[in-house]
């Protein structure tokens, strides 16, 4: 029988690309999107890919407790869950509502914390299972402007881990997928909120073109990550934590070596925010 699986936030991105991905290697997919009316790019992947029938689409968003249970009372039985719907806001700490902050935590944290809920008392019940997060390099390289997220990030890289302590024994696995920069929707898709006359205007000047510039421009193919979610996936001892692409890697690497003064001043310089004089 084929595994099935169940992934959050499939419109664009990740998601899309996972949803294909694993159905090529003949798992069953649910592929799920807040929003169906945005389906057609994914329904025409999956065609193109010649792999429509293995997948069952369904609304899920994250945020809404009702659909997360009609979401998984539509699929029954999984082997996995791919935690990968995500959003990102981008501005100064100041400049941000805490409105919009909250936003971000409760789709990239509790959004995660509401769906592996509702999924654990039946892997628990079949002792199996693998719970994916999407989660991000970000969490552990905070950057000018990018506060919110990386919390977001931070807290569920936290609460894996604590997770999978309490779940292995049950025979769940926990992963968390740690991407780079990647060349998806959410770059601009996200709010980025400067405000002209702000006390960090000049810094979201110099910052947001070096951005767009240096990072984005260089953002990879993001079917290298939906490959690193399959791999994950296929894994019986999976490992918990997945660097996906350059950056991430040496991120990982570099991660509680590097001293966080000798960090910040290379980031400073590649963004140009050594100019920054308020
Ligand atoms: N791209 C990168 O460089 C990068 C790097 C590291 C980590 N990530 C993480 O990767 C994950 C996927 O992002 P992506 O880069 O593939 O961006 P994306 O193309 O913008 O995909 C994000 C997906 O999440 C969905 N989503 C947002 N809020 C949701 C909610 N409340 N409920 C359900 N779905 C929701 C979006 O749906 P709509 O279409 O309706 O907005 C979209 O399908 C995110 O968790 C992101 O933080 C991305």
């Amino acid at each position: 029988m084929a595994r099935s699986v169940l992934i959050t936030g499939c419109s664009s991105g990740f998601g899309l690309d996972a949803s294909v991905a694993l159905a090529q290697k003949g798992w069953q997919v649910f592929p799920t999107m807040r929003n169906l009316d945005k389906r057609e790019r994914l329904d025409k992947a999956l065609a193109g890919a010649g792999v429509a029938d293995r997948a069952t689409v369904l609304q899920l968003d994250v945020d809404d407790a009702a659909s997360i249970t009609a979401a998984l009372d539509r699929a029954g039985r999984l082997d996995a869950v791919v935690n990968n719907a995500g959003i990102s806001l981008g501005g100064a700490f100041e400049d941000v509502d805490e409105a919009d902050v909250r936003r971000v935590m409760e789709t990239n944290f509790f959004g995660v914390l509401a769906l592996t809920r509702a999924v654990l008392p039946g892997m628990r019940a079949q002792r199996s299972g693998h719970i994916v997060v999407v989660s991000s390099n970000s969490a552990f390289d905070g950057a000018p402007g990018m506060s919110a997220y990386t919390a977001s990030k931070w807290a569920v890289e936290g609460w894996a881990e604590c997770l999978a302590y309490e779940v292995t024994k049950f025979g769940i696995h926990v992963v968390l997928v740690e991407p780079g920069s990647y060349a998806t929707d959410i770059w601009d898709s996200s709010p980025r909120i400067m405000p002209a006359d702000g006390p960090y205007a000049e810094m979201g000047a110099i910052v947001e073109p070096a951005v767009d510039k240096q990072v984005i421009r260089r953002a990879r193919d993001p079917r290298e990550v939906a490959d690193v979610i399959v791999k994950a996936l296929e894994s019986s001892k999976p490992k918990l934590r997945w660097p996906v692409g350059p950056d991430a890697r040496i991120g990982h690497a570099t991660h509680g070596i590097m001293p966080f003064g000798v960090r910040k001043a290379i980031v400073e310089r590649v963004l140009g925010l050594h100019r920054w004089k308020p």
